[in-house]
């Protein structure tokens, strides 16, 4: 089996360090590139926490890091208050400077004209570098393979407003530049991510400290725990970026529904939320696919899977 070649555009952000942990050891796909993109934590620590996932995971072969931007808008809000400070539950992770990054627009570009129609873009955060990467070269919307959004929330109400989903309320203009191209998109909303939880349970069934990803992953996940039983009285955490990993990899756990979608970019009290068109007639073109079931269990099963095959690569 060739494996399938993906960038995965992240803000880590703990959940995005889970996905992130598990892309870079699963032979199904070969992660050419991570880009950073400010989001849950601002775009320096973004790239700074995808060289720390990165270095501290060690993976068998070291994806191209591309750099995030500071948006032309303020990020209006973060997630410091769930994943800490630093967004890696303030764990103090010693990490190598970087220099001469490239942005992550240029990577994904590159990535994408290397290899035309064979790349998955997996976008995690706010859509700001995707967005930037197809606004340098609008011909990319033709080479990209397909587009995996973790954005959006569609009967479920939002989690950073009562309207919006944190991703595309963060950066709502290019959320709708990238939903208006005719790319091959699948849109993965709070209305699947949040019936997948990691429980206490899970959490004990961690691989153990004495390897990379198994001592890693139990320097972060603790952290997410106690903010999601202080925010959300809940007893476990959500995996929202790890539930959209999944659906680029295994699309069968998953039913999704044609859709068309924009997103809300100056309302009052509904920037950022995403409005379909469902009248009996739509007049909006079918942009995307939206995903609107999950199988569960079959999520957890390969995300247990992912974090164990992690592990046992070193
Ligand atoms: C999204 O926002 C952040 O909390 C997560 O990293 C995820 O990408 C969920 O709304
Ligand atoms: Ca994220």
């Amino acid at each position: 089996m060739i494996p399938r070649k993906v960038i995965l555009d992240v803000d880590p952000g703990i959940d995005d360090a889970l996905a992130l942990t598990i892309a870079l050891f699963e032979p199904r796909i070969e992660v050419v590139a991570v880009t950073a993109v400010g989001g849950s934590v601002s775009p320096e620590q973004a790239t700074r926490n995808v060289q720390t996932v990165i270095e501290n995971l060690d993976p068998p072969r070291w994806p191209r890091v591309g750099s995030a931007t500071v948006p032309e808008r303020p990020l209006p809000a973060d997630n410091c208050h769930l994943y800490g400070a630093d967004g890696l539950g303030n764990s103090d992770f010693a990490t190598s400077e970087l220099h001469h990054l490239h942005t992550a627009a240029k990577v994904i570009g590159d990535e994408i004209r290397a290899a035309p129609e064979e790349v998955t873009l997996v976008a995690l955060g706010p859509l700001t570098n995707v967005a930037g990467a197809l606004r340098r070269d609008p011909s990319l919307t033709a080479q990209v393979g397909q587009l995996v959004i973790m954005g959006g929330a569609l009967a479920e109400g939002g989690n950073v407003t009562p309207a919006a989903e944190f991703n595309l309320y963060c950066d709502p203009f290019s959320a709708r530049d990238v939903f208006r191209q005719p790319a091959t998109m699948t849109l993965i909303p709070l209305d699947v991510t949040r019936q997948v939880a990691m429980t206490f349970g899970d959490l004990d069934r961690l691989p153990p400290e004495s390897t990379k990803a198994g001592r890693f992953l139990r320097r972060i996940l603790p952290f997410a725990f106690r903010t999601h039983r202080q925010e959300y009285g809940l007893e476990g955490i959500y995996l929202h970026d790890t539930v959209a990993l999944v659906a680029a990899m295994h699309p069968e756990l998953f039913v999704t529904e044609r859709m068309a979608v924009d997103v809300e970019t100056h309302g009052e009290l509904t920037t950022g939320a995403i409005v379909c068109d469902r009248r009996r007639v739509p007049q909006w073109r079918h942009n995307m696919y939206v995903a609107t079931k999950v199988d569960a269990a079959g999520v957890m099963d390969v995300v247990l899977r992912g974090v164990t095959a992690a592990a046992s690569s070193n």
